[in-house]
């Protein structure tokens, strides 16, 4: 991924599909954690700000690294909650846009984590993206935002909302002398076995990504390591790091492999 945000103005990177608990917030942190650990500077956005699990994740982290006396790479973090007011949303709308404008100028990289619906600040984000991120997993309960499909012939019958939004956006950058969007669709808490399932999804997946244009991260397994590490805010990222005398197992070893991938493949050549 060097080359896309190694250039002056951040590479912006949006986690999002309109489908909850998908992975966008532990992603969202191990992207991030990833990118400063090759030494790129970060800012992460937090959309979902009621919930707030990437800022949870990243206030535990600061938490953690303040107790042992830790030095471990936090991204500079921004929640944004959601304005209710009707009267109000287009100064928040506004707001959003100018505090990822001021980051882009001073960061390498932005991640930036959306809630599991569509809201004014889901779809500002979504027009400063030079990458989408789109976690899915291996169900067919997830594939319908993607696509309507008859499962009896395997014919494509309509798009899913969420690639209705994904192809105004990348109409809307086209207007924007933005002619490409990086939109990655990626497999994520698979499961370990092979599965008439899981091999049917993927298949569509890969017909689909023709058809709208994305490409297909194969993905990150089911793990639990994944759910573990929330608490003291760190990433499989962390844990060979000496002081935290953890025992890597060929989990570990593996999840760590599978987000260096997806931080490669951010990049399309
Ligand atoms: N690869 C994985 N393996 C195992 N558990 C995972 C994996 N990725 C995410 N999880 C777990 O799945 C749950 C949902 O993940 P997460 O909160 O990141 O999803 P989300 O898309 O941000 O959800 P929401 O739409 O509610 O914001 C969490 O408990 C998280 O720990
Ligand atoms: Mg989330």
């Amino acid at each position: 991924m060097s080359e896309n945000i190694s250039e002056k103005k951040a590479h912006v990177i949006v986690l999002s599909n309109e489908k909850g608990g998908t992975g966008k917030s532990t992603i969202s942190m191990h992207l991030a954690i990833r990118l400063m650990q090759e030494g790129f500077s970060v800012a992460t956005f937090d959309l979902d700000g009621r919930q707030g699990s990437l800022s949870k994740y990243i206030e535990n982290r600061k938490k953690f690294c303040t107790q042992q006396n830790l030095h471990l790479p936090i991204p500079d973090h921004t929640r944004v909650y959601l304005e209710e007011n009707p009267y109000l949303i287009t100064q928040a709308r506004e707001n959003l846009s100018s505090q990822i404008l001021q980051k882009k100028n001073n960061y390498d990289a932005i991640i930036i984590d959306t809630p599991g619906t569509k809201n004014y600040l889901f779809e500002e984000s979504h027009k400063y993206a030079d990458t989408v991120i789109t976690p899915i997993s291996d169900s067919l309960i997830d594939l319908n935002v993607i696509a309507d499909i008859d499962y009896q012939t395997g014919r494509v019958l309509k798009p899913g909302p969420y690639s209705n939004f994904i192809w105004d956006i990348k109409k809307y950058l086209a207007t924007q002398n933005k002619p490409y969007l990086n939109w990655i669709v990626c497999g994520n808490k698979l499961s370990n076995y092979k599965s008439k399932n899981k091999t049917a999804i993927f298949s569509h997946l890969e017909r689909l990504s023709k058809l709208y244009g994305f490409r297909l991260f194969p993905g990150l397994k089911d793990r639990v390591i994944y759910k573990e590490l929330f608490l003291e805010g760190l990433t499989v990222l962390d844990l060979n790091n000496d002081r935290l005398k953890c025992k890597m197992t060929v989990s570990h070893i593996a999840a760590k492999r599978e987000i260096t991938a997806l931080a490669e493949f951010i990049s399309p050549e």
